[in-house]
């Protein structure tokens, strides 16, 4: 065994032994590694969150993160069948990127014992960098939905059905086989909501007219969020976000009444996602009135 998979193996051994303060419906102001250690096994039906990477932005903190130990340390959290969404890109230097959203998924894989169950794209509508003269603007990054045992415990559609662009019009013609062959397909009407597709587009957070999440540089759109907490959880499920920021995973997991543990490092965008989950609960409380 290499000394930091010693190092990593006493970890989650040490931290199994000490979990009394675990609290939900919260967002805990330190490291998420830390935090991680005093939370029990098995407790975590769904993980999304977003990680710094690549220096994209900068934060208040400038922290170091072992993502190893993190893929370790969620693994151990989940329930079995349960889902981790990573959102995450990779940025580009000396024209080559950096492949960090593939080293995440191999190491993830091989080494932690995650299975990748999607790799989707996520379409960031409203991306700046048309003015750059020799490469692409980049305008995706990726949603890797890890998997934590055989197959998912939690998986409903319906929500993030999209419309069809044909709905109502007769469809006929042919169909094309694995083998290579034709199938006539009877005439048929398209229905008017079709399965989601593994690129899932939303306009930059930006968009959403929030100030608050705004003042943190660099958040997912709600609705991001939205869609992985109705299709990969239940009312009364327990929705982590190890790295919160704004409080966005929070905040949905809470509107849609799941249970929720977010973590931040930040004492400035912990401040953020309090008063972002203060701001739900009147709103909600607003509509019960
Ligand atoms: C990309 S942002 C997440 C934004 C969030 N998805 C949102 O919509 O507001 C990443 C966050 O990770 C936090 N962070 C970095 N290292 C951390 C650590 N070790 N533990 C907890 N949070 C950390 C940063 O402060 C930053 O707010």
């Amino acid at each position: 065994m290499t000394r930091l998979r010693a190092i990593r193996a006493e970890n989650v051994r040490q931290s199994k032994t000490s979990r009394s303060d675990f609290a939900l419906d919260t967002i805990v102001l330190g490291d998420c590694l830390e935090v991680l250690a005093g939370v029990p096994d098995e407790s975590v039906d769904l993980t999304v969150f977003s990680p710094p990477y690549d220096g994209i932005r900068e934060y208040t903190g400038g922290w170091q993160l072992d993502y190893a130990a993190l893929a370790d340390q969620l693994l151990r959290v989940t329930k079995d069948g349960g889902i981790a969404a990573v959102v995450i890109g990779d940025g580009t230097k000396n024209f080559a990127k950096s492949l960090t959203t593939f080293r995440w998924a191999v190491d993830w894989v091989d080494r932690a014992g995650w299975r990748l169950f999607e790799c989707c794209v996520y379409g960031r509508h409203g991306n700046p960098g048309a003015w750059w003269s020799q490469r692409f603007r980049v305008d995706h990054e990726y949603i890797l939905l890890f998997l934590k045992g055989a197959r998912p415990r939690r998986f409903n559609k319906e929500p993030l059905m999209v419309n069809s662009k044909h709905a109502g019009k007769i469809y006929s013609g042919t169909d094309r086989l694995t083998n290579g062959g034709f199938k006539k397909i009877e005439p048929k009407a398209v229905n008017s909501k079709k399965c989601r597709g593994t690129i899932w587009n939303y306009a930059t957070s930006n968009t959403e007219g929030n100030r608050l999440k705004l003042q943190h540089p660099a958040t997912f759109p709600d609705q991001l969020a939205e869609d992985l907490i109705l299709c990969f959880s239940e009312p009364g499920d327990v929705v982590l976000d190890p790295m919160v920021g704004s409080g966005t995973t929070a905040v949905m997991a809470y509107r849609h009444e799941r249970r929720y543990l977010g973590i931040e490092i930040s004492s400035e965008y912990h401040g953020i996602g309090t008063k972002r989950l203060a701001e739900e609960r009147d709103r909600k409380r607003g509509m019960l009135l």
